[in-house]
């Protein structure tokens, strides 16, 4: 890279990381555009397979891409089996703190044995391959096992993040028609109790296939159980049946390995779709490249399992790279504002992969916490979810960092499975910019007609290449799937995002341009916030939109209509935000509800968010042509 030409704030990595970095970056950018299909083919070569596959991509049912045709393999016999043969076998797979300050380390044979004896249980209770399994957990190593166990006998998981409330999860077993719940008692948060199994049992009121719950036993709080439904985690681990043993199902490349809900424009979340063998070598590739995962680090990527980043980054790609992970349960700020920096200190953590929310939260508390910790050992960082502001990005790079580690920006979604525009060790960064596209991957800004824009040009963000990690379809519904993603311009993947790329090629991701709401880094739909409103008795209609929130990135702000009979006061305000974290979860409820009498709205009566948008920031609402009223 010639470095001298680049424009802006820019910041060159240092040449000790260079040197370190797996990736040879100019011979794999090179290697991946010269022949896409040999650049994956030569990585998915360094993974185990049964079978070795036909055809590396099949593009001729498109956008139903197939990867590794004919291929056979399982994910989890790779992420655990595989280095179960080695030295590995005693390594650290997976080392998990409480907030309560309980520990645990299981090595690869551990993580292998505990997943076998829960796959044996899962067995017996009549999970076969194909079967849907939701998991519901806070973050503890069981979540992780049970998802090992699900690949590993061929069963769908759908994890619902432990955040999500009664209808959210109502809404997924339903949706994904699953058998068996897996859930903990409770979780811990802040010092208190999430009572976890006591939304599963509302939730499960309202769901009619699910026949078993097994409960892992966390908080020891005391639940119901219901009997002939819910059995206890650790009674069924102690059957003769959850033998140490258990047979790998031999996957197709092709099958499903998990379903993983999440906001769209409109309407209900969507079930995306990833499979044993694309998804493998995405997650496993990306995560070795850019996190430049060495055998002796320990790596912490401190999303939730229950979210894309943790099935990726917190459990497969590590597992796959027979990596150390490290899981926390609880909140960055409990009982101190040092948590985090106290457990990278005494974990020696190498690698922190976190969100700009958790960095602005954190930044908040002043320099003073982290500085009181040793965090020499820290050698790369990471950031995800939405854009970073400069001034984060300084103080991670500075405070935490001491400015030596480069911070990789990933750009990514659930529907990518993998990172996709995104710094590499040797990677010029410039804050606030995920730089480029993961080798191999074409990727445009383009207008409304779908022409590429010129530089520092704002237009919408699509994808132009296949990727194996990428989505295959929307769960029992492919044409949601093809007119989502492949339909606005014919042959580009659309991301939903804005961005503009700059003179240097740089990618500056803006945000979302569809309905979606990124709360913290989480993703909500409109429609969900304003459908758990309108389930109040008190509202007729309601309206979300996003603004722009100091440490949230965005908070939701909400315009509701009441029903006749109903008068607005600050108890019912206070009421309605609390029925909106019941029903979909605490990161949705609402900033604010105004009480108004009526909404803009189109002829054909949709609200026009946009407009309400202008209003709040002061803004002129531009075109309103169609405005009804
Ligand atoms: C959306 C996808 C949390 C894991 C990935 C998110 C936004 C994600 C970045 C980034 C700017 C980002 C986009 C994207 N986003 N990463 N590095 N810079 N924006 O998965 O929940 O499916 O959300 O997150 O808007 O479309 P997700």
């Amino acid at each position: 890279m010639s470095e001298n030409e680049l424009s802006g704030e820019v910041y060159y990595p240092s040449k000790q990381i260079v040197k370190k970095a797996h990736a040879k970056c100019e011979k794999i950018y090179e290697e991946a555009s010269t022949n896409l299909e040999e650049f994956w083919a030569k990585e998915a070569k360094n993974l185990h397979w049964f079978k070795k596959w036909t055809k590396t991509l099949d593009d001729s049912n498109k956008p139903f891409y197939k990867w590794f045709v004919g291929g056979k393999t399982n994910i989890a016999y790779n992420c655990l089996d595989v280095h179960c043969e080695t030295f590995r076998r005693n390594k650290i797979a997976m080392i998990w703190e409480g907030e309560n300050g309980d520990l645990r380390a299981l090595s690869y044979f551990a993580m292998k044995r505990e997943t076998c004896r829960f796959a044996n249980v899962l067995k017996s209770l009549g999970v076969k391959k194909g079967d849907r399994v939701t998991i519901y957990m806070g973050r503890i190593p069981e979540l992780a096992i049970a998802m090992l166990a699900c690949a590993r006998i061929g069963a769908i998981h759908s994890v619902v993040y432990g955040g999500f409330s009664v209808e959210a999860l109502h809404e997924r077993l339903e949706d994904s028609q699953s058998k068996v719940l897996i859930v903990a008692d409770g979780a811990y948060q802040r010092g208190k109790i999430v009572e976890l199994k006591k939304i599963a049992d509302e939730a499960l009121q309202r769901a009619a296939t699910v026949e078993s719950v097994l409960v892992v036993k966390r908080t020891g709080h005391g639940v119901n159980m219901e009997a002939g439904r819910d059995m206890w985690y650790h009674e069924l681990m102690n059957l003769p049946i959850a033998n140490n043993s258990c047979s790998v199902e031999i996957m197709d490349a092709e099958d499903p390995l998990f379903l993983l809900y999440t906001s769209g424009t409109t309407g209900k979340p969507k079930a995306i779709l990833h499979t044993h063998g694309g998804y493998m070598v995405g997650t496993y590739t990306t995560l070795k490249y850019v996190f430049d995962i060495h055998e002796e680090d320990r790596y912490w990527c401190a999303a939730d399992p229950g979210w894309i980043t943790g099935h990726s980054y917190i459990v497969y790609g590590p597992m796959l790279n027979g990596a150390t992970s490290f899981l926390y349960e609880g909140a960055p700020t409990h009982p101190y504002p040092n948590r985090w920096w106290q457990m990278i200190e005494k974990y020696g953590i190498n690698i922190l992969y976190t969100a700009p929310t958790a960095i602005r939260g954190l930044m908040r508390y002043g320099d003073a916490w982290p500085n009181r910790h040793n965090l020499s050992s820290l050698r790369m960082l990471g950031t995800v979810g939405e854009p970073i502001n400069p001034e984060a990005w300084r103080w991670y790079h500075k405070v935490i960092g001491k400015e030596k580690c480069p911070i990789m920006d990933t750009w990514w979604q659930t529907e990518t499975g993998m990172f996709m525009i995104t710094p590499m060790p040797c990677t010029p960064l410039k804050p606030g910019s995920g730089t480029k596209p993961f080798p191999g991957l074409v990727m445009d800004i383009v207008d409304e007609d779908g022409n590429s824009v010129k530089p520092n040009e704002e237009g919408y963000l699509v994808i132009k290449t296949p990727w194996p990690a990428m989505l295959r379809t929307i769960y029992n519904d492919p044409d949601r799937y093809v007119n989502q993603y492949w339909s606005r311009f014919p042959g580009m993947y659309l991301t939903g995002d804005s961005a503009r790329r700059d003179e240097d090629g740089y990618f500056w991701v803006i945000g979302r341009v569809d309905d979606v709401i990124k709360v913290s880094g989480y993703r909500l739909g409109t429609a969900e916030i304003e459908s758990a409103l309108v389930s109040h008795p008190a509202v007729a209609e309601a309206a979300a939109i996003g603004l722009p929130h100091d440490v949230k990135g965005n908070a939701i702000h909400t315009y509701v209509i009441l029903r006749s009979g109903f008068v607005g006061s600050d108890k019912l305000i206070e009421e309605l935000r609390q029925h909106v974290g019941h029903e979909v979860g605490p990161i949705a409820k609402p900033e604010t509800i105004e009480i108004v009498d009526s909404l803009p709205k189109t002829r054909s009566g949709k609200i026009m968010r946009r407009v309400l948008k202008a209003k709040a920031l002061g803004h002129d609402p531009g075109n309103l042509s169609t405005l009804e009223e």
